[in-house]
């Protein structure tokens, strides 16, 4: 009998990291420091692939026409897309102190059961996750965060600690959309650099 053994080694591993944010707005603070943690992802060896939440157009979850219908070609994409990457980098603005519903809802459609019946939450389950958010206010997003890291913490996520929340982010870029403190770049990028070693490392 033959037996292939086939030993994957960090060199030539791909990490792919999906990159998401819960903010659907034209000139969203937390889409800019989304693409400085990309930035910072790809630099250190990831392949990133960003994803809009908002073109899926998911409706807000119903289990009846869930029932009726099965799930949304747009969810099933999206749980296809889940599948293919080994973390998630999530930009979480805050909205009353919380994650926005747009994020939520689209965790909660990827948790559903795939096609031919098995759960989604697999799909996410023992994959890395890092959570940053940018806010004009003084915490920065910080309790959409909290928030956030309980949900994927349920979901089995492993959620590292490495993290930014950006406060005062309206004046943190200037007119050409760089931003003004070096510093916080580099530790966005560093969040996105952290997030592909955890990625290798469990690889
Ligand atoms: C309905 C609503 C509620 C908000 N609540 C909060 C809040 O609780 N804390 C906060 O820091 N910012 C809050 N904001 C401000 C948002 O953080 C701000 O609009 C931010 O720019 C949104 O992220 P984005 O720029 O990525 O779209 C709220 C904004 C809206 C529209």
């Amino acid at each position: 009998m033959n037996f292939l053994l086939c030993i994957r080694t960090p060199s030539t591993m791909n990490i792919r990291i999906l990159a998401v944010n819960g903010s659907a707005r034209t000139g969203s603070l937390n889409q800019k420091i989304l693409e400085r943690a990309i930035e910072g992802a790809q630099k250190a060896g990831a392949e990133v692939t960003v994803s809009r939440l908002a073109e899926f157009n998911l409706p807000i979850y119903d289990a009846d026409s869930e029932a009726e219908n099965g799930l949304p070609q747009a969810a099933r994409e999206l749980q296809t897309l889940v599948a293919d990457h080994d973390a998630l980098l999530i930009a979480t603005p805050e909205y009353n102190g919380g994650y926005s519903a747009l994020l939520k809802n689209a965790i909660d459609w990827i948790s559903r059961p795939r096609e031919g019946g098995s759960s989604g939450v697999p799909l996410l389950s023992g994959k890395v996750a890092a959570l940053i958010s940018a806010s004009p206010g003084q915490l920065g997003g910080l309790r959409s965060q909290t928030g956030m890291r309980a949900v994927l913490d349920k979901l089995g996520m492993i959620v590292i600690p490495d993290s930014m929340a950006l406060s005062a982010a309206h004046e943190a870029f200037d007119a050409e959309g760089k931003m003004k403190d070096a510093n916080a770049e580099k530790i966005l990028q560093a969040v996105g650099a952290a997030l592909y070693r955890t990625a290798l490392r469990l690889a």
